[in-house]
């Protein structure tokens, strides 16, 4: 295998499925994985002999080499920076030491070109998760820098297949190359920059195989920069049996309806009970009149694996997470602000909302088109910005999100897992836990968790035109 390849230490077969068997873990103790960003190629355009994009890629791969780990096992990630830039690598969702995180110019210092930096931690949760870069984000999420991360479970639960759906959008010009225009103020302050093509783990998804009666864990990873999706598995019932990688009671979604934006995980079962030899969609409908099929479950004529679905338990085995004591808990306000006031407004060359309030403490580059709490840190968290709130450590944390935009935002926090306590009001059931929590415009969401993990971490929204653009800022835990 060549340097170029992950997995020095062998684990590049990770990459293989076993059809029908539940996947054999081939993560054993703490081992070298190098993750090496550079140049590469992808056929993102369809078949073979069509256009090749250039993209930007860890290990030359679209996505990034899938990464299984163990629960609690140490590893080493060593990243090499091939790329012509600056850049990091950020464990997303991953509860790991500050110094870890991979934030330029707040946890480490950026990575050079040709210069290596060496991440440790121990995953204390098992999970879907994610890698990505944390400088230049725009481009380098956007140019195809993304990878799962998974952190498997001692004693995972019973499936026929472990199956893993990265979703990543592009926006392509007509040769197949990947459009400029990064960074565009108009988009920055709507819904950002939503592409025109969707991949499906690196290329233009073709037809599920699936067999009748089989059941197969679908672990989602939306890579997206700005598309917010919402899946429907038509004549299935999947069962969400993870948010983020945490453990969540099991549950059909509400209206059979999967949303997942940009950042979110999902863990599902599904039941393949559909005929042998038919074709279900897989319809993704979240923007109003853009629905288009995603993909299909194509079920192989041969006779079912079995006639009624497994009789095993869906639930998953519950990560270390400490539980927040709401009764004493200390309380957080978060305004979001910003981006155009609507649509129709736009339309008629309305003025942004919420500048007029904004002062002190932006910090960053570029212009400051949202806000939280009335600050805007743009750019990369580059610059010194002092952090937003203290959060003294050790304590429960309770923090009412509030979005007065007419946009959607995937909010994200790093270093923690918080519970997903009520949304305008309402109780959120099936205890849900998140990194990344997606607030409709005008929605008020409560979040608490436990301050366990100090140092700085990023609070930013996951649409990234959002977060450069000053949906973005710095809690410290101390
Ligand atoms: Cu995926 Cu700052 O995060
Ligand atoms: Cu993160
Ligand atoms: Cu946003």
């Amino acid at each position: 295998m060549s340097r170029r390849e992950l997995l020095r230490a062998g684990t590049g077969l990770a990459v293989a499925s076993v059809m029908l068997r539940p996947r054999v873990s081939l993560a054993t103790a703490a081992r070298d994985y190098e993750i090496t960003p550079g140049p590469g190629r992808a056929l993102l355009k369809g078949e073979q002999g069509g256009p090749s994009t250039n993209v930007w890629a860890y290990n030359t791969r679209i996505p990034g080499p899938e990464v299984r780990i163990r629960q609690g096992q140490p590893v080493r990630m060593v990243v090499e920076n091939r790329l012509e830039e600056d850049t990091t690598v950020h464990w997303h969702g991953i509860r790991l030491p500050n110094a870890m995180d991979g934030v330029p110019g707040l946890t480490q210092p950026p990575i050079k070109p040709g210069e290596r930096f060496v991440y440790e931690f121990m995953p204390p949760d098992a999970g879907t998760f994610w890698y990505h870069p944390h400088a230049n984000s725009l481009q380098q999420l956007g140019r195809g820098l993304a990878g799962a991360l998974i952190v498997e479970e001692a004693e995972p639960v019973q499936v026929d297949r472990d199956v893993l759906w990265v979703l990543a959008d592009w926006r392509l010009d007509s040769d197949g190359n990947i459009a400029p225009g990064f960074g565009n103020p108009m988009e920055a302050a709507m819904s950002g920059r939503v592409g025109n093509s969707v991949t499906l783990n690196g290329s233009v998804p073709q037809d599920q195989v699936v067999r009748a009666g089989e059941r197969v864990r679908l672990r989602l990873i939306n890579v997206s920069l700005a598309r917010i999706m919402a899946l429907r598995f038509g004549g299935h019932s999947p069962v969400v049996v993870a948010i983020d990688g945490q453990p969540c009671d099991p549950h059909e979604p509400d209206g059979g309806r999967l949303l997942l934006a940009p950042a979110m995980r999902l863990d599902l079962i599904v039941d393949m009970q559909g005929e042998p030899g038919r074709r279900y969609a897989v319809i993704d409908d979240y923007y109003d009149g853009l629905a288009y099929q995603l993909t299909s479950f194509a079920y192989r004529g041969e006779k079912p694996l079995r006639v009624n679905p497994l009789d095993a338990p869906l639930r998953l085995p519950r990560n270390p997470l400490p539980e927040p004591d709401l009764q004493n808990a200390e309380r957080h306000e978060m305004v979001l602000q910003g981006g155009m006031p609507s649509m129709r407004n736009m339309m008629g060359g309305g003025k942004m909302q919420g500048m007029s309030g904004m002062q002190g403490g932006m910090a960053g580059h570029g212009r400051a088109i949202w806000s939280i709490n009335g600050t805007s840190m743009t750019g990369d968290g580059h610059a010194e910005m002092p952090p937003l709130i203290t959060l003294k450590q050790g304590r429960s944390h309770y923090v009412t999100m509030r979005n007065e935009t007419a946009w959607w935002h995937p909010m994200h926090l790093h270093g923690f897992s918080f519970r997903v306590l009520n949304r305008n009001g309402a109780p959120v059931l099936h205890n849900q836990w998140a990194d990344t929590v997606l607030l409709a415009p005008k929605d008020t969401v409560d979040i608490a968790f436990v301050a366990d993990n100090p140092g700085d971490w990023m609070l930013h929204c996951h649409v990234t035109d959002h977060q450069t653009a000053g949906l973005m800022t710095v809690i410290r835990v101390a």
